[in-house]
């Protein structure tokens, strides 16, 4: 995974390009998962944040901030709550529409690069850097085991249909758990292990460093090796219904692999590589890819066709004159749908651009929500401040803003500062 961040560095350099997606992250997507009625969709970032997606109406429903650092993983459990972690090593557990998590504690003293649910729901298991997985139960946080051997981060961890875990790490070894807490069995890959998906007859798919993809049975015999890419697997899916693996690698694309027969269908091309993240819907047919260009995709996984939504038209292409201030920081996240500009340019959301003393749902040409169009208010730094402390919809009920909060007050203290200078605030007294 040390190869993971040296690229992630590269990636962020590299300015998006517009194409089509679910656009609403300021930077890579490292993280996604799907609901299992395939309504919803959560995605996690390099740029802190969680994103629920609409899948119905390709629309962010709410932004989400907890996490200090990247958000490197996701899961969705089976009563519709969510789970995040990240790179501060702190797990968040989410109820949808609520703005802050039902809980949050530190799981690992090292980032963590995976999180998944147990088929019950009932319990979580991370794989972190700290050379440890960890069980979690879900109702209290309490931690019920941890899994030590690994000689190095632990990259993935997945369950099997029986509950027992299997883990993958840097120290390119695959180990299975078993439920009753005897001695997991290990197995020996060639390289550094990054990522794990399970079918659900409970055949193991491990992704490595060499580009290879190890399908492994559930009692830990080697099934087939199959050749996936000339680069490192960074992600892995299993369809649900069994019938296809994706493995995505950051140089290469996606390649779907025949369950069946262990054999390269095809791979992905087109828009959106490189890919950090992949999720099927439960239809085992849609799949989703997360990546450098900070889009959510639809590909339609039997036939390699992307089916793509436009959120937006216009890339973010002014990230990098932010500065680097505090308040630069928390605006990457605001500027994927706002631009600064005086020119008008309106992209999810209208433009910024001499936002303190104007009207608010004034911007002409942008077609802003109803609840918008009636407001009767002028923007000031203390009404903005005011709109992120409650978020959006508590503040302008009605609104299509996806929900967001910043809780810090220093945070939103820096945002208004940023703003004053970046959106041309009008000094002394004004026409
Ligand atoms: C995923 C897209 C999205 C993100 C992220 C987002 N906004 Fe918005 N914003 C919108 C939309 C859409 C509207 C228009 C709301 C409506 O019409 O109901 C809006 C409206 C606004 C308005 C009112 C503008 C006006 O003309 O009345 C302000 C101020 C604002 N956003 C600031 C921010 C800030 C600051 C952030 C970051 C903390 C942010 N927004 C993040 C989509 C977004």
């Amino acid at each position: 995974m040390r190869l993971v961040i040296a690229l992630a560095a590269a990636l962020l350099a590299t300015p998006a390009p517009a194409q089509e997606g679910l656009r609403g992250h300021g930077g890579p997507v490292r993280a996604l998962a799907a609901s299992r009625d395939g309504g919803v969709a959560i995605s996690g970032s390099f740029d802190q944040s969680a994103i629920v997606w609409s899948l119905k109406t390709d629309t962010a429903r709410a932004v989400l901030r907890t996490h200090e650092g990247s958000v490197n993983a996701v899961a969705i459990l089976p009563d519709g709550r969510f789970v995040t972690a990240g790179e501060d090593g702190v797990i968040a557990l989410w109820r949808a529409g609520d703005a802050e998590p039902e809980r949050r504690f530190k799981a690992h003293e090292a980032p963590i690069a995976s999180l998944v649910v147990s088929p019950d729901g009932a319990s979580l298991a991370s794989a972190g850097w700290d050379e440890t997985a960890r069980v979690y139960a879900v109702a209290d946080g309490r931690l019920l085991r941890t899994l030590e051997g690994h000689r190095g981060q632990v990259n993935a961890v997945a369950f099997l249909p029986d509950g027992a875990l299997a883990t993958a790490g840097y120290d390119a070894t695959l180990r299975l758990w078993p439920t009753d807490g005897a001695t997991a069995r290990v197995i020996e890959a060639a390289t550094p292990l990054n990522a794990l998906a399970v079918l659900p007859d409970g055949r193991i798919a491990a992704g490595g460093a060499d580009g290879n993809v190890l399908l492994v049975s559930e009692s830990g015999e080697m099934l087939a090796h199959v050749e996936a890419a000339e680069t490192p697997i960074i992600a892995l899916a299993a369809s649900p219904d069994g019938a296809s693996l994706a493995a995505a690698s950051p140089r290469g694309s996606v390649a779907i692999i025949d369950a069946a027969s262990a054999k390269v269908r095809f791979t992905l091309n087109g828009p959106g590589l490189p890919v950090w993240s992949l999720a099927y819907a439960p239809d085992g047919r849609t799949l989703l890819t997360g990546g450098g260009d900070r889009l959510v995709r639809r590909w339609d996984a039997r036939t390699g066709e992307h089916i793509g939504a436009v959120l937006q038209t216009a890339a973010p292409d002014d990230l990098a004159g932010l500065g680097d201030t505090r308040g630069a920081q928390v605006f990457r996240a605001c500027a994927v749908c706002h631009s600064l500009r005086p020119d008008g340019e309106n992209r999810a959301g209208p433009t910024l651009h001499g936002v303190f003393g104007r009207r608010a749902g004034s911007v002409p040409g942008y077609a802003y929500s109803q609840a918008f169009r009636a407001l009767d208010l002028v923007w000031t730094p203390q009404t903005v401040a005011r709109l992120f402390e409650l978020g959006p919809q508590a503040y302008t009920p009605g609104t299509k803003m996806p929900e967001q909060t910043l809780s810090s007050p220093q945070d939103r203290d820096a945002l208004i500062e940023f703003l004053r200078a970046a959106t041309g605030e009008k000094t002394g007294s004004r026409p």
